[in-house]
């Protein structure tokens, strides 16, 4: 009876667009930092038939949607279609019965799925071990086919979704890039609204190729970014690190707004706040930098030198919640 335990991560270069929607198969590589919390942690048991309990927070029982449990239903088919790839079609039973306690507090607006579905593949990982040993990257493929930033969860430290080529279900898969302790940087979340998105990720990727600048965008980031941006980590070069990660949240936001229908998820407060951080960081020489995924919320991402001072802006930023969180370990099996 396996129980695995995830956290989300912030991409750094962002992974918008996919060349096979319902195989999550995506345009180009991306690069993210794992978090260290908030957790979610998911048992895997066999039962006599398909069972999914959830709990939030509080630990009080959430009643899935019907999308939902059409999500884990898709996603626990396409992993047995994985799984046959690698001749093992029948190690993951059908009538499952999965657990899941989700950490993450509903205030908190950090996205769910990464951390969900990457636990999800650590869980499936344990539950057919004695049948067959995957390892990283395949476990990092079962995330992928739940959620694509999920595949980058599966490691610590800063890791890579490798686009790969062609259609084959397990021709993208993450690998890491440098472990936690290679570099401690914090990621303080500044949320200014809680309001749920309108357009979820999954129904944006499909439209990001309607923007003109959508294969400028794929481009820059095989040919320059996503290689800078594994420099910049490497080498922990903070300068490097800022340029890059910043022209690419605004270049994904860009291509979000220009696409049709047009989607806009920043708002006048993530504006502000931006703006507010370049205006600090010129006057104090600050290490910090900014970046957005597909919402209003602000992560600022900095070395612990900087960290006292970013949070004390976080907390001046009024009518936001604020969420500190750093590196983390990566997805791990339960003992
Ligand atoms: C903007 O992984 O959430 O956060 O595969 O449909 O679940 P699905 O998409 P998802 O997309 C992530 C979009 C992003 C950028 C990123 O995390 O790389």
């Amino acid at each position: 009876m396996p129980t695995a335990r995830s956290t989300p991560n912030i991409a750094l270069i962002k992974y918008w667009g996919n060349r096979n929607e319902e195989l999550r198969l995506p345009m180009a590589d991306s690069l993210s930092m794992t978090l260290d919390h908030p957790t979610v942690e998911i048992t895997l048991e066999t039962g006599d038939r398909l069972a999914i309990h959830s709990f939030d927070s509080d630990g009080r029982a959430k009643t899935l949607t019907e999308n939902q449990v059409s999500r884990w239903q898709k996603t626990l088919a396409l992993c047995r279609r994985y799984l046959a790839t690698l001749d093992e079609s029948e190690v993951l039973p059908e009538k499952l019965v999965l657990t899941i306690r989700s950490h993450i507090p509903p205030s908190v607006g950090l996205a769910s799925s990464a951390a969900v579905f990457s636990c999800l593949a650590k869980a499936i990982a344990g539950l057919v071990r004695e049948q067959i040993t995957l390892t990283d990257e395949q476990v990092s493929v079962l995330a992928r086919l739940g959620s694509g930033s999920a595949a980058r969860s599966i490691y610590g430290g800063f890791s890579a979704l490798k686009a790969g080529e062609g259609k084959e279900i397990g021709s993208s898969a993450a690998i890491q890039i440098a472990p936690e302790d290679h570099w401690l940087l914090h990621d303080i979340v500044i949320i200014p609204s809680h309001d749920e998105k309108k357009v979820g990720s999954t129904e944006g990727h499909a439209l990001a190729s309607t923007s003109p600048f959508y294969e400028q965008r794929v481009e820059d980031i095989r040919r320059k970014r996503q290689p800078e941006c594994v420099d910049a980590v490497l080498k922990r070069d903070f300068e490097k690190l800022q340029r890059v990660t910043e022209e690419d949240a605004l270049d994904m936001h860009h291509v979000m707004e220009t696409s049709t229908p047009s989607l806009k998820y920043l708002t006048a407060d993530t504006h502000r706040i931006v703006a507010a951080i370049k205006d600090l960081r010129t006057k104090e020489h600050l290490p910090v930098l900014f970046t957005m995924d597909a919402g209003p919320t602000v992560h600022l991402l900095c070395t612990d030198e900087a960290k006292s001072h970013v949070l004390a802006f976080a907390h001046e930023q009024k009518g936001c919640t604020i969420y500190e969180t750093k590196i983390g370990p990566g997805s791990t099996l339960l003992p």
